[in-house]
Parts: C-alpha cells; structure tokens; sequence
C-alpha cells in the first residue's frame, strides 16, 4: 500500500466541491494541494476554509506548475471532456463528476484516449458506492434475484428556482447536456445498468416536459431584471428495453413539492429488491433470504467511499467500480431517452463500447 498521500487538485469550487472537499480533509491518505476556479475570489475562499496551500484561476497552468498525483473535476459538464484530455496529456489522473461528459462520442474519445496513454479517469458515480444502491446490485449480479423481469427507479426530487440562478450553466443544453435526466436521474440508471451489465439496455423511448422552470431570474444586471430562458427538462420518464427483453421504467424530476425519497425496486424472478435512501440508505429484499456484501472501504458517506476508492485505485491499484468505460452505458440510454422525446419513436441504444469504435483517436 503507497505510504505517500495522494496529492489532489479541487477543479471548480462550487456546490459539490465542498462536499468532497470536506470527506478529502477527513482521509490522512489524501493531501489538497491547489484549488482552482475561475473565480479567483471563489478560489481563494475555498483554499482559506479548507486550508488548501495553492490556488489558480488557470488550469491548466496548475496542471504545469503544481505538484499533483490527480485531480478533482467539479467544474460543469462542458468542461469536463476537455479538462480530462489536458490531464491525460500532462499524464495526470482523473477523479471526474458525473456525467463523464455532456455526449456519449465525447465519452468515448475521452476513455479511449486515456486507456491509450495509461492514465486512469475515475467517474464519481456515487450510488454505486452507498451501502443499498451497492447491496442491491451485487444481489442482481450474484443472481441472487433470479433472472430481472422489471425494474422501477423513481427520482422525486425537488429544486427551487437558485438553482438555476446560482449556476446558470444548469439551465443550456450547451453547458448542462440535458436536465434532470442527465444530472440526477443518471445517477441511479447508473446503478441499474451495473447491477444488470451482461444485459445490455438495446432500445429505449422516453418523454421529456418543462413543468416548473422555463425561465429564471437572472440575478440583476447594471440596475435591471433578467430573465433567462431555461431550455433543460425538468421531468423526464423513459423506458428501456435490455437485450433480455427485461425493461426498466425511470421517471426523472425536480418538480416534486419538497424533496421526496428516491427508490429502486426490482422484480426478478425468485426475489424483489427495494431500495431507499431513507433514513438511511438500505435495501429491502422480499420472498428469498439474500446476503448481499457491503460496498468496499470505509466510511458514513457514499461520496467517502467513492473518493477512497479513487485513491486507493491511483495508487495502490486497486480495482475501482466506476472507471471512465463503464460510466457510457448509461449515457447511452440517457441520450436514446433523450432522441425519443424529439423524435417521438422509440429509439435504439447505441454502442458504447469503446472496443467496437474505429479510428476514435483520429477524430480527437
Ligand atoms: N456526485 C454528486 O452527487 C454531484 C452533486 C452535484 C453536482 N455534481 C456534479 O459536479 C459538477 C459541478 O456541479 P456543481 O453543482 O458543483 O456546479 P457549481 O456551478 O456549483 O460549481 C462549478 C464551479 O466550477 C467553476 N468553473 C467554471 N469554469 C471553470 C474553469 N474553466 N476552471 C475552473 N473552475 C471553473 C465555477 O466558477 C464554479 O465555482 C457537475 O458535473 C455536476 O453534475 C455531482
């Protein structure tokens, strides 16, 4: 096991930063060494209140300057295909936030231009480090549920107008990639489509509907009001068709009165599993008894976990569970969902595989 810390850079400190930033603090494994913003007053803030040594506003820069082992990506999701390519070109390791980009070609590239140089890009799809979401799948793995008939995930979750106020890249297809489906309902298709990987999802439709935010209130400019116009959904349902003929039901949304429980349930065929994540997160399983193992290394927090997890893969090698390549089948599905909402059809699911691509390296 390395005796050194891992030296990480926090890219981008805003919301989610802190969050990983605090669960960083607590790891004697792990040294902050830089942050970094475009804001040099966020920047700067941030390093104060978590006594990290070093801050840029330039990236890249950073990536020439500071002496780092990885970094963090907490930066939004246009940035996140580009700000990989130069750490793999600075041979410097990636713990990225979900999604891994906006598309699934920009995924793609990116996985296949790190497996290329050797360098590992970790993708902190969380759930599949949270003690219910980790159990259930290992159960529907293990076979412990017999063959998946069905599966229901719904995401009731709720967000006030700031949301898109305060992070105004949220709001554009542009900078966000989608809405609710992309950003928060993929975390727990995530889980699903690794519970079920040996099943692949092939065809999928989906509907997609502005319920509450079409517009926000742009914070005011030079003494006067703006709105902007929100072009993301904010309620998205779809349905996906695996290879099997199972087929899994999501509805995705940040409309919901307050912030409801999100949950898992699926059906197989000698077993149910239900997860929730409240109070806290567990997992239910009906009708056999199942003895599903808790995720790897310690910690309260899922996100704990998932970061361990990223530097014990950096640096002690070993595996971890969400490596760049297997964060695409999800937004394979997340983009058929989307393409059916357009084209009102379903839709077929396209080949993530970064085996089966050609000449991906040519077009970077
Ligand atoms: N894993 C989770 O549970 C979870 C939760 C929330 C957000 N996220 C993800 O985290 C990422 C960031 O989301 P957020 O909500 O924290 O966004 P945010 O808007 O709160 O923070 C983004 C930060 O990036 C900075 N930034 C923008 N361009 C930059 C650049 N070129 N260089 C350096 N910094 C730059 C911004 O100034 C801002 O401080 C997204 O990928 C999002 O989907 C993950």
């Amino acid at each position: 096991m390395a005796k050194q810390p891992l030296r990480l850079a926090i890219v981008g400190c805003g919301d989610i930063a802190q969050y990983v930033t605090r669960f960083a603090r607590l790891n004697r494994r792990i040294q902050l060494a830089a942050a970094c913003d475009v804001s040099a007053d966020r920047a700067e803030a941030f390093a104060r209140r978590f006594k990290i040594p070093q801050t840029f506003t330039d990236y890249a820069a950073m990536l020439e300057q500071a002496e780092l082992d990885a970094v963090y990506l907490a930066v939004p999701h246009h940035l996140h295909g580009e700000m990989m390519a130069t750490a793999v070109a600075h041979h410097t390791p990636v713990f990225t936030e979900k999604p891994v980009t906006r598309t699934l070609a920009e995924g793609q590239k990116i996985a296949q231009l790190a497996a290329a140089q050797g360098i590992k890009i970790g993708v902190n799809y969380q759930y599949r480090y949270d003690s219910g979401c980790h159990r259930l799948a290992r159960a529907v793995q293990n076979g412990d549920l017999g063959a998946v008939h069905s599966v229901r995930i719904n995401i009731p979750w709720h967000r006030k107008a700031d949301y898109f106020d305060h992070a105004a890249w949220h709001s554009k297809i542009a900078t966000a990639g989608g809405g609710t489906l992309l950003t928060q309902g993929s975390h727990f298709l995530d889980v699903v489509l690794w519970a079920l990987a040996g099943d692949d999802p092939v065809t999928a439709v989906g509907y997609t509907a502005q319920r509450k935010f079409k517009t926000s209130s742009a914070p005011a400019h030079r003494g006067k009001d703006t709105t902007e116009r929100i072009e993301v959904e904010d309620l998205a349902q779809g349905i996906i068709q695996m290879a099997s003929g199972a087929l899994i039901q999501i509805s995705s949304s940040m409309v919901a009165s307050s912030e409801q429980a999100t949950s898992i349930e699926v059906y197989g065929e000698r077993a149910t599993a239900v997860y929730s994540p409240s109070p806290l997160p567990h997992v239910k399983f009906r009708d056999a008894p199942v003895k599903a193992p808790k995720p790897p290394h310690r910690g309260i927090h899922a996100l704990q976990r998932s970061l361990e997890g990223f530097r014990a893969w950096v640096m002690d090698d070993v595996p971890y569970l969400t490596p760049a390549p297997s964060a695409l089948p999800v937004l394979a599905a997340v983009e058929a969902i989307y393409r059916s909402a357009q084209s009102e059809k379903r839709e077929e699911i396209e080949d993530w595989r970064l085996e089966n691509r050609e000449n991906a390296l040519s077009n970077l």
